[in-house]
């Protein structure tokens, strides 16, 4: 074992200064550390500390900075994990003391932070990296003020200090390794020291390494130790140490910096000369840490902690010649919200703006009735799987364009394709090739000429002679009036091509660049043009990317704007790019407003759906028991026929006169009772709540609501006023002024229980004691609004009579009586069409939204002829959407669909089905408190004891999960959370009844037996 002399003292010495000075008995075991000595200390009473025995000469000035930095991040920011300084018996936090050797030592003691080393920790592949660049973020905010002269010193491990490393190059042994390192040097000093010096400075903790942050047990971040290498250096060095580290030993270390940058920027923004060096930095730090590795083992080749990471590093210098570091620059700005290659859509509207000014490439007409837009991966192959040569794929495009009688075959831009072979198609990442089309391909006889569609110089030209690579291609610079140069290529073309290209050669407009290749030299496919517009060649030159990775495309999307900017086809010839699930995480994140929630632990990425399945990328299957709006089933064909006919025909408002929605209204009208006979026609269950709304004040002149308690009725201000789930809720303001909140009538968790034969009408009375508290105050209802069975308030059926009372009283006071229906309605009750008629009332308006468009977004809203007409006082009711014949033709043939495939009555029994089979499991699980509802509306309430009703809502929300695992999509409501609500399409059949009740039967008793 190697013994370093810095390190004098023993674990019982250990023990009898910790003793000495904080007065404690504690057991010492000894911490790895290069120069000062640490120790763990762990006293009688479970509690422990890191006492730090600092190397002989150590700078007090310096000390005292640490001091006074610990104190400011706390000060600044109570919540960062950081180890706190504890005081000493002599009133000090760092303390002098002499050695065994008569020399000086500074003791120090630190709390204790819990928690595995991010680099050995258990979870280490799944730990999300952007917790880092937030730590790190949090450090420098709080640091921006600090300044201590000890923090202002020359330190070898400052990234600004790396030319003097220098001098340590001859000592690294691997040679690769050396002449890497001495290039980043080399540049450094060349480039990026001068763009560095412009950049913010402050104190920065920098040394995030993975062996200084802890994390806990779910892989959170708990902790961040080591302070010695502070220093006042720049802001963006405390990135680039951190990135280093991050990448260490990983699969797709851009994607882990791209991870920490984020994280960071998110709190503490970095400007955009930061990250145009941030890379160039990351690599000086590894390139120092090499340097510093081969000083330090040579003077003193006995410590092995100096070689920690040095493999990791080695590997990592190798991998990081392969990666282009203008493709890392931008994707850095696209995850910090910058413009990924600036000048992208500047240059995109300077295409727009000058139309006119381009000509065309080739000599063919490129109007719709002339190409033939050609899906590539499928033709890549042969009925047998077998990939075609350059000839049977000739055969075959060609074959296609005559038989379309299309004169162009076109490949489109950001077309994921699955064609390209050869190693140069190969990332970094061995899970990733690259295959996203970043041109657009023009299929065309070989020799064809093609001309240059606006002025511009050969910038590239060359003969990629490789097999499946470009063949003769030439890249021709142009210059847009206002000065942004941008590019354009040409790949795939004849040899003969080559002689007419040297470098700067001016083209006119119009002027021929070369002639289609045939194979194989033009790489040896189909005749065709690769055409690409370029903003940067990223220094690749003739090897800049035609295709990317799927990864990086929104930078190359950024860098390569579509071709078809000049082009100017008029055919869609642009492909939809599939992301990872990362990716449309990370995208919605940056994009879309963090109100939207995902569902489940592990969201899903769902493609497709048929009927009352679901399914993955993958093609997993899922049984949906979730989705009330996709009633008749998902993407059915009669429903999707109907849009698709309408659609093509004609979508115009309701100020014309057209069939759908007189026919339509007649056939929804049907099914309701007298004298309900008006229909509007909205486009969500919110705009009809809301509507409803504004017809029961307008009818009664009155604006005070009576609603039910945890009741939900849409998104609109108005409506979240008439929200208990929302306003009395997180985010919420509290009830308003003008509503009167009802109990909700609960028979089983609620004061008056289901088995009282008078339960309907007490709960009814405690409704009118609400009505007359606000006649109390001289008010009037407008209305009293009440979904038919209660969704949000936990999939609860209304007690017998409730609905009856409550209208008449509220009829009784002049109010009007509304049913949002938007739950429950379209025969998903099964016995009955619309859930108010469970409870033999007629409402005076009735709301309609989710299934009524069987996704399609719709709603409407149904009322008297007196209602409507009162309505009628000289505003016109406009909805641009509502009513449109698309939606009416959706609506109708929901109704129809509803009706021939006899949807209401499968409702009625495949609910009964799924009712009877949880009241028997009921039985045998305890946690099963309750299970209630109506057809295909049903709630099974979690509670971990039956008498005090304890809500289990961990469980669950745990059997959600667990179901998911099964394949089985289910979610939780109520206030309490704890309610499993079943509301599948009303297609569900028997089958699929007995695989939910089976899977559901074996998590019930896993999570039973869990408890
Ligand atoms: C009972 C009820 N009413 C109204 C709405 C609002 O409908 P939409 O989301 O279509 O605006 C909802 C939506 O969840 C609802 O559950």
């Amino acid at each position: 074992m190697s013994v370093n002399k810095l390190h004098v003292y023993t674990v019982s010495e250990a023990e009898a200064l910790f003793q000495e000075f904080y007065g404690l008995a504690a057991k010492a075991s000894g911490l790895p550390s290069e120069r000062d000595q640490n120790f763990r200390m762990d006293t009688a009473k479970g509690e422990s500390c890191v006492l730090k025995l600092y190397a002989p000469e150590t700078d007090v000035c310096w000390l005292d900075a640490q001091d006074q930095l610990l104190i400011e991040l706390v000060n600044q920011d109570a919540g960062l994990p950081l180890p706190r300084l504890i005081e000493n018996n002599k009133k000090a936090t760092t303390y002098k003391i002499t050695d065994c050797n008569g020399q000086d030592r500074f003791i120090r003691a630190l709390t204790w932070l819990d928690g595995e080393v991010w680099n050995k920790a258990a979870q280490k592949q799944s730990l999300d990296f952007k917790q880092i660049g937030e730590l790190m973020g949090r450090m420098d905010l709080a640091l921006k003020s600090f300044m201590h002269a000890g923090a202002d010193r020359t330190f070898l491990w400052d990234v600004a200090q790396a030319s003097a490393h220098t001098a340590f190059i001859s000592l690294i042994e691997d040679a690769e390794i050396k002449a890497i390192v001495e290039s980043i040097l080399e540049k450094f000093s060349k480039e990026t020291a001068s763009a560095l010096s412009r950049l913010p400075r402050q104190v920065i903790h920098n040394d995030a390494n993975d062996y200084n942050i802890l994390v806990d047990k779910q892989g959170k971040i708990s902790g961040l130790i080591d302070f010695g290498d502070f220093i006042k250096s720049h802001r963006v060095c405390e990135v680039a140490v951190a990135c280093a580290y991050a990448m260490l030993a990983q699969k797709d270390p851009v994607g882990k910096i791209c991870d920490v940058v984020s994280g960071y920027h998110k709190v503490n923004s970095l400007c955009e000369e930061e990250l145009a060096i941030l890379y160039d930095l990351i690599r000086v730090r590894l390139a120092e840490s090499s340097c510093m590795a081969a000083q330090q083992y040579a003077a003193n080749p006995e410590n092995e902690y100096l070689l920690i990471s040095q493999k990791d590093i080695r590997d990592l210098l190798r991998k990081m010649e392969q990666i282009n570091p203008q493709v890392v620059h931008y994707r850095l700005r696209d995850v910090c919200g910058y413009e990924a290659c600036a000048g992208s859509r500047k240059l995109e509207q300077w295409l727009l703006t000058n139309a006119d000014k381009i000509g065309p490439i080739c000599q063919h007409d490129l109007s719709p009735e002339n190409v033939l837009v050609l899906d590539l991966s499928p033709l890549s192959v042969n009925e047998e799987g077998i990939p075609r040569s350059a000839e049977d794929a000739t055969n075959v495009i060609f074959d296609l364009m005559k038989d379309a009688g299309a004169a162009v075959g076109v490949g489109s831009y950001l077309e994921d394709r699955d064609v390209y072979k050869g190693d140069f198609f190969e990332t970094v990442d061995p899970d990733e090739k690259r295959t996203v089309h970043l041109g657009i391909d023009l299929f065309l006889p070989a020799y064809e000429p093609l001309y240059a569609p606006l002025d511009g110089i050969v910038r590239v030209h060359n003969d990629n002679t490789r097999d499946y690579d470009y063949g003769p291609v030439v890249i021709l610079e142009h210059k847009t009036d206002e000065g942004q140069v941008f590019y354009t290529k040409y790949g795939h073309l004849s040899r003969s091509s080559l002689e007419l290209w040297e470098d700067g050669k001016a083209f006119k407009k119009g002027e021929v660049i070369g002639y289609l290749g045939p194979y194989p030299e033009n790489g040896n496919w189909a005749p065709h043009v690769h055409f690409q517009l370029l903003l940067d060649l990223m220094g690749m030159e003739n090897d800049i990317c035609g295709v990317a990775a799927r990864s990086e495309i929104n930078v190359w999307s950024s860098v390569c704007p579509s071709p078809n900017l000049i082009l100017g086809m008029k055919t869609k010839c642009q492909g939809d790019v599939t992301r990872s699930s990362k990716s449309i995480r990370e995208e919605r994140a940056r994009h879309l407003s963090p109100n939207l929630s995902l569902s489940y632990s592990e969201p899903l990425k769902i493609v497709r759906g048929e009927g009352q399945y679901l399914y993955t990328e993958q093609g997993e299957q899922y049984l949906d028991m979730v989705n009330n709006v996709c009633h008749v089933g998902h993407c059915h064909p009669r429903v999707v026929a109907a849009a698709t006919g309408q659609m093509p025909v004609l979508n115009t408002n309701t100020r014309y006169m057209h069939d759908n929605i007189v026919n339509y209204a007649r056939e929804l009208l049907a099914t309701f009772p007298d004298p309900l006979e008006v229909c509007f026609f909205t486009n969500s269950g919110s705009e009809a709540n809301d509507l409803a709304l504004r017809l029961a004040q307008n009818y009664t002149g009155q604006k005070d609501m009576l609603i039910v308690d945890h009741a939900y009725h849409g998104n609109l201000t108005s409506l979240i006023d008439l929200s208990p789930y929302k306003f009395n809720r997180k985010g919420g303001k509290g009830c308003p002024d003008h509503v009167k909140i009802c109990p909700m009538p609960d028979g089983y968790r609620g004061p008056v229980k289901w088995d009282d034969p008078d339960c309907g009408d007490k709960y009814a009375a405690m409704a009118i004691e609400q009505l007359s508290a606000l006649q109390k105050q001289g008010r009037k209802p407008a209305a009293f609004i009440a979904e038919s069975l209660l969704g949000c308030g936990g999939q609860i059926v209304l007690p017998d009579g409730y609905l009856k009372r409550v209208y008449e009283a509220v009829r009784g006071a002049g109010g009007l009586c509304i049913a949002d229906e938007v739950q429950v309605g379209f025969g998903r009750v099964g016995s009955h069409m619309w859930g108010f008629e469970l409870q033999n009332v007629v409402p005076d308006i009735v709301t309609l939204g989710k299934p009524i468009g069987n996704g399609h977004p719709m709603g409407g809203v149904i009322t008297t002829r007196a209602v409507a007409d009162t309505f009628f006082n000289g505003m016109e009711y406009f909805n641009t959407f509502g009513g449109n014949p698309v939606s009416c033709a959706i609506g109708q043939e929901v109704l129809q669909v509803i009706r021939d495939e006899r949807l209401q009555h499968n409702a009625a029994q495949v609910g009964q089905h799924i009712l009877g089979g949880l009241t028997e499991m009921m039985a045998r699980y305890p946690l099963i408190g309750d299970v209630r509802g109506r057809g295909l509306f049903i709630g099974a309430e979690l509670v971990s004891d039956r008498e005090t009703l304890e809500p289990a809502t961990a469980e669950a929300n745990k059997v959600v999960n667990l179901m998911k695992e099964k394949s089985i999509l289910l979610s939780t409501d109520g206030p309490l959370d704890n309610v499993v609500k079943i509301k599948p399409p009303v297609c569900f059949t028997i089958e699929n009844a007995d695989q939910f009740l089976k899977e559901f039967d074996v998590c019930m008793a896993l999570v039973s037996q869990a408890r």
